[in-house]
């Protein structure tokens, strides 16, 4: 196996981050996961959502991050999404971007296409609302990018590249298309001989060779990039984080030896599809054998590293929690000195003590927060507390891919959250109604001393 992208020299360029531009304003639910309805407003800078285990936080943070990915970080269908017993569920957000409000609503139809609006207009495709929205969420369950199998580590660094070149889910769509017709041709090709009809017609595959490689070497190419640009804020994301020690990140081609050195100016994607093209060829055999492709990014892998050994297998679990805590931060970073402006979602982030208390540190460096505003009516015994923080990405200079927009036919969808500066029409479902009948945000001093007192 080759690496690529291991740790950076130190001085490599980091650019400097200014200041917040982009926050979600409000969200509201309509029979999303255990909320029959919930409306909750936010305010610029960070905010907390604090209360008992069950209360439905981390299914309010799922569901902004939902309408930035249209997918859950939790599961991989849209059904669990659906408060049990209802067809439906709805997810609005309310996005502020240098002052102007875009509106984003998606309607959630298990089985069937989902429906989305953009200020109101019905989109042609839901997929179109990508880019308006764009989140960077860390959860416990991202302790399996440093744990699991490769491939979480293939999501986790192809999710980064889509949300960095939204370009790159064709590519990516693309590759597994041309993937799956060749497994099916090996398939084919393996039983035939087994039942003794001959080695069977495997030329076709030479069609489907060429456009793995092509497709391959683009994804190839776009993941080296990628690992070589995010490397150098992950051993300072994990600096901040551990408060000592190191991280590195090395990208493992499953070309092996058959990686071709990278060259100064980033990887060449001819070069990479040559080789990939030559590695195939010579693989047919083992492949025709087994029925799968062999070579290619669907088997590559990142390596981890922490000291000197690999997170994988060595890392204490305190330690996994780091690298993957800044591995989200970094992807945050990263996102935010391209100009994507992302809005950061942490979830569970201090349950783990010792990481927990640094892990507020670099927090709270990242984006210089002054303090945290709780969301008031989730409150919860000392011990069960956890904590969610959602802060908005930095100063940011391109905007989002606007997307077409058409009028439709009218929605079955309730009624809209309240405009700016008016208070949400009710408050969430088992919340206490604040004075205004919202759930709102309370001043960042009475906040930031709640969050201490249930750490
Ligand atoms: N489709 C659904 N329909 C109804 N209830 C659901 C659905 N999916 C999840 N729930 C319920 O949502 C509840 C809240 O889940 P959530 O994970 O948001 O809690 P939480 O406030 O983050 O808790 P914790 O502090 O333990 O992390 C759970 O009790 C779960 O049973
Ligand atoms: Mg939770």
């Amino acid at each position: 196996m080759s690496r690529s992208g291991t740790r950076p020299a130190a001085t490599r360029h980091i650019p400097p981050l200014g200041g917040s531009r982009v926050y979600v304003r409000h969200l509201s639910l309509a029979d999303y996961r255990n909320w029959p309805a919930a409306e909750v407003g936010f305010e610029p800078g960070p905010s907390v959502l604090v209360g008992p285990n069950g209360q439905g936080k981390t299914n309010l943070v799922e569901a902004v991050g939902y309408v930035a990915t249209l997918g859950s970080h939790r599961v991989a269908g849209d059904a669990p999404l659906v408060r049990h017993g209802e067809p439906r569920a709805v997810v609005r957000v309310a996005v502020v971007r240098d002052g102007r409000e875009l509106l984003v609503e998606l309607e959630i139809n298990p089985g069937k296409a989902n429906r989305a609006r953009l200020n109101r207009s019905v989109l042609p495709r839901a997929r179109e609302v990508l880019g308006v929205l764009r989140t960077v969420l860390f959860a416990p369950e991202d302790v399996a990018i440093v744990r699991g199998d490769p491939s979480e580590r293939r999501r986790f660094v192809d999710e980064l590249l889509v949300a960095r070149t939204p370009r790159y889910a064709g590519v990516r769509a693309d590759y597994e298309r041309a993937l799956k017709q060749r497994n099916t041709l090996l398939k084919t090709a393996g039983l035939a001989r087994r039942a003794g009809a001959g080695a069977g017609d495997l030329r076709t595959l030479d069609v489907w060779d060429g456009h793995l490689a092509k497709y391959g070497a683009e994804l190839l190419a776009g993941r080296l990039e990628l690992v070589v640009a995010l490397a150098p804020y992950l051993e300072r994301a994990y600096a901040e984080v551990a408060g000592a020690g190191t991280a590195g990140i090395a990208y493992i081609s499953s070309l092996g030896d058959a990686l071709p050195p990278q060259a100064d100016g980033g990887p060449d994607r001819e070069v990479l599809e040559a080789a990939l093209l030559a590695e195939l060829a010579r693989l047919r055999p083992a492949e025709a054998e087994r029925g799968v492709t062999l070579v290619g990014p669907h088997r590559d892998d990142l390596e981890l590293v922490v000291g000197a050994l690999p997170a994988r297998g060595y890392a204490s679990h305190g330690e996994s929690w780091s690298v993957a805590l800044a591995a989200r931060l970094a992807s945050y970073e990263l996102l935010c000195a391209d100009g994507g402006e992302p809005v950061l979602i942490l979830d569970d982030v201090f349950a783990e003590l010792d990481s927990a208390r640094r892990g507020f540190r670099a927090v709270r460096r990242f984006r210089a927060v002054r303090g945290f505003r709780a969301v008031r009516g989730f409150r919860a015994p000392r011990r069960t507390a956890s904590r969610r923080t959602a802060s908005p990405g930095p100063q940011c200079g391109r905007a989002g891919r606007r997307p077409r927009t058409s009028a439709g036919p009218p929605w079955p969808l309730p009624a809209g959250p309240p405009a700016e500066g008016q208070p949400p029409p009710q408050a969430a479902a088992g919340l206490p109604a604040t004075a205004s009948g919202g759930v709102t945000p309370v001043p960042a001093r009475t906040s930031a001393t709640r969050s201490r007192s249930a750490t």
